[in-house]
């Protein structure tokens, strides 16, 4: 890989990233259902109807992956802790679910990785599902409570808190695009997911300050968004587009507004009395993580309802997802944020990773592919530090392959290959070309 740890800023972290769901085993330790089990099991929603029943057994076989990282040399973990685990039916405590934590977390420090939590990462416990979810305000106050209770649990030992992960995805690909859990395509519901999640964050955030909690803060995933040509639609679809998708978790959170453009299609259908809440979801952040994957170019298409958008994929090369690889939008957002929202609040990219088809043969995965596309990503973060982002740290996704969401266990994103079948897990070529690149 083209890149040293001595490239960057002394204390930068290197790391790999995970999610509960996609890794566990859900069937394990008492877990709830989720709406992702339904979603999953309903005709038409998830690749061979596939679910996270087992995925990648993580809860019995995380020494070894923690192993895997450790060997590596890594310096930190992002992991998720899975609130229907912890509180099955959404509001009542299940022993187990904060032991599995509690023994998670002190196998990260024995290895010498800082824990990087993200307190919700997509499973909702049905029982809160079947109240109307994230449409439903009474989701966030229910959120703030297994706040408190998995930080009363495990705060003590974690590095850094992130309270939702992608929060565009929660509301926008999941209510109106109707891609992910619960798989509705709603602008009322779109707009009240909207709205809730930032309010989910807002409430997280309060309880962990009021414990003391310090390095709080959230994930967003950015999509570079270009014009498809130079017409007045395309411009008028890039203005529309990037509010929805780039800046209204940002401005909430950092200004306490939502973009106009944005408002223009969703202020209708917004919960009552929103105004009020935006205070709670601006207050101060201790750091932002970045997800950061593709770029599209889009434009004006009047045949379809609001936002009145075509979206397509870059010219440029795909990975097995079908989407472009084009890193210098990592490094035009990274500056971005640094410039118009946070100014030197230090930045984390969370995630970001390329999934492929491949491989075990003869015990090893190559995967040139995924060297070039990390060593890519990293010179264009090192291009924003240079321009002035305070960029501290670069977690790849994944640690190993897992489920993929509505794709299944197809898409590959990991470091480390993991055979569905056998559960074996087996170490990339990129696995060691970034051990020996992070080496000290
Ligand atoms: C974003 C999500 O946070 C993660 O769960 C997902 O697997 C990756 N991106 C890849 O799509």
């Amino acid at each position: 890989m083209q890149f040293k740890r001595s490239d960057f800023p002394e204390g930068f972290l290197f790391g790999a990233a995970t999610a509960a769901y996609q890794i566990e085993g859900h069937q394990f330790g008492g877990a709830g259902p989720t709406h992702w089990d339904t979603f999953a099991a309903t005709p038409g929603n998830v690749l061979r109807a596939e679910n996270g029943a087992l995925a990648c057994d993580h809860y019995h076989r995380f020494a070894e992956d923690l192993d895997l990282l450790r060997d590596a040399g890594m310096d930190a973990y992002r992991f998720s802790t899975s609130w229907a685990r912890v509180m099955p039916d959404g509001r009542t405590v299940n022993p187990a679910g904060l032991d599995f934590y509690d023994r998670l977390v002190d196998a990260i420090l024995e290895r010498g990785l800082k824990p990087f939590q993200t307190l919700y990462h997509w499973e909702l416990p049905s029982a809160l599902a079947d109240q109307g979810g994230w449409t439903n305000r009474d989701t966030c106050a229910a959120f703030a409570d297994f706040t408190d209770v998995i930080t009363d649990r495990i705060g003590d030992r974690v590095h850094a808190i992130a309270t939702i992960n992608e929060p565009w995805c929660v509301a926008y690909l999941s209510h109106f695009l109707g891609h992910h859990a619960p798989g509705l395509r709603d602008i009322r519901a779109t707009a009240r997911a909207m709205h809730h999640i930032n309010l989910a964050h807002g409430m997280a955030m309060t309880r962990l300050r009021a414990k003391g909690m310090q390095n709080c803060g959230v994930v967003l995933n950015f999509d570079h968004t270009a014009p498809l040509d130079d017409s007045a639609g395309a411009a008028q679809a890039v203005a529309t587009w990037d509010a929805i998708m780039n800046r209204w978790f940002i401005e909430a959170i950092a200004k306490g507004t939502y973009p106009a453009e944005a408002l223009a299609g969703f202020a209708a259908h917004m919960p009552a009395g929103w105004r009020d809440d935006m205070a709670e979801i601006s207050q101060p952040v201790d750091f932002l993580g970045v997800n950061y994957y593709t770029r599209h170019q889009v434009t004006t298409d009047l045949a379809q309802p609001w936002p009145h958008l075509a979206s397509h994929e870059g010219p440029g090369a795909k990975t097995q997802m079908g989407w472009e690889i084009y890193p210098d939008g990592l490094q035009s957002f990274l500056t971005r944020l640094a410039d118009d929202y946070v100014g030197d609040l230090p930045l984390f990219v969370t995630e970001n990773g390329i999934a492929w088809d491949d491989h075990v043969v003869d015990g090893a995965v190559d995967d040139p592919e995924r060297i070039q596309f990390i060593a890519e990503h990293i010179a264009a973060t090192s291009r924003a530090i240079a321009a002035g982002a305070n960029v501290q740290g670069f977690f790849y996704w994944s640690l190993l392959d897992n489920y993929e969401w509505a794709f299944g266990y197809e898409k590959r994103f990991g470091m480390v290959h993991v055979d569905f079948d056998t559960l074996k897990r087996t170490p990339k070529a990129s696995y060691h070309a970034f051990k020996s690149a992070i080496a000290r």
